[in-house]
């Protein structure tokens, strides 16, 4: 580790620092050289129009996409090439697009499914499971119905919960609020802000640029599969031009 500089503050490694990665569905050369970087307690926005390479981005990190250039560092692991289960057994939290509610399971025994899958010792379950009933209080009236039949807001406070419940130090959620009303989407988003508030970092992949742009500390924006500009949220706020140039609102 190298001494801070006089002064300064020292800076914290970043949670997630992906660079130049190269990502192929087969022979589909889909992300060309994107690099960007989170960092313990950021809430990053992954922005871009449909089609851009944002899930693909996230599926890299999750080992779900063949990389064939670059690297992708999370939570201080090297994870290319290594399994989905293994990266995330390094803290590493997933919201894939699609909630995937199993029929038939209760909430309680998503948690459980999702602890055994990140190798949470058994006895470790029901504290794991009340850190996730902190973040999502309202689930607690929930735990015992079936998950699939809950409403499409509560289904996806499961998804982030599950991703939640390993010690998650990063986590990496894709379109959350995707067809939810707006003051439950807003909800979502305000406590992934408060997720990061506390020290995760969060990579929040978004279709609502306004809303992205309001919670997020920085904003990269992807294009075919390339980082086309990228910045601090505030400053990006500020300029009006901004969105219209990068996201055509
Ligand atoms: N399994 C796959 N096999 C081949 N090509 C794929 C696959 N999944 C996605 N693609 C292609 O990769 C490109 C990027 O897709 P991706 O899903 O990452 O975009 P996105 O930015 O998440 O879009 P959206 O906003 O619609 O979710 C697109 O051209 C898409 O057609
Ligand atoms: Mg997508």
């Amino acid at each position: 580790m190298t001494a801070a500089a006089p002064g300064r503050a020292p800076v914290d490694a970043p949670l997630l620092a992906v660079g130049g990665v190269q990502g192929y569905y087969g022979l589909a050369h889909v992300l060309q050289g994107v690099s960007l970087t989170v960092q313990p307690g950021e809430l990053v926005a992954l922005l871009g129009r449909n089609g851009a390479g944002k899930t693909t981005t996230v599926k890299a990190v999750m080992g779900m996409v063949s990389v064939r250039g670059g690297h992708i560092c999370a939570a201080g692991h090297d994870v290319v090439g290594l399994a989905t289960e293994r990266v995330a057994q390094f803290g590493i939290g997933y919201v894939p697009e699609d909630r995937r509610m199993f029929p038939g399971l209760t909430v309680r025994e998503n948690f459980r499914l999702a602890a055994l899958g990140a190798r949470v010792p058994k006895g470790e379950h029901a504290a794991a499971q009340g850190r996730v009933l902190e973040v999502f209080p309202q689930l607690e009236p929930h735990l015992d119905r079936d998950a699939s039949r809950l409403s499409g807001g509560q289904q996806q406070m499961v998804a982030v919960g599950r991703a939640l419940i390993c010690g998650t130090r990063l986590l990496l959620v894709d379109e959350i609020t995707q067809g939810l009303a707006p003051i439950i989407a807003t909800e979502m988003a305000r406590t992934l802000r408060r997720v990061a508030d506390e020290g995760l970092g969060v990579l929040l992949v978004e279709q609502n640029s306004q809303m992205a742009l309001e919670l997020a500390d920085r904003v990269y924006v992807l294009d075919q599969g390339v980082i086309v500009a990228s910045g601090e949220a505030a400053a990006m706020r500020a300029d009006p031009t901004w969105m219209q140039q990068y996201l055509q609102l």
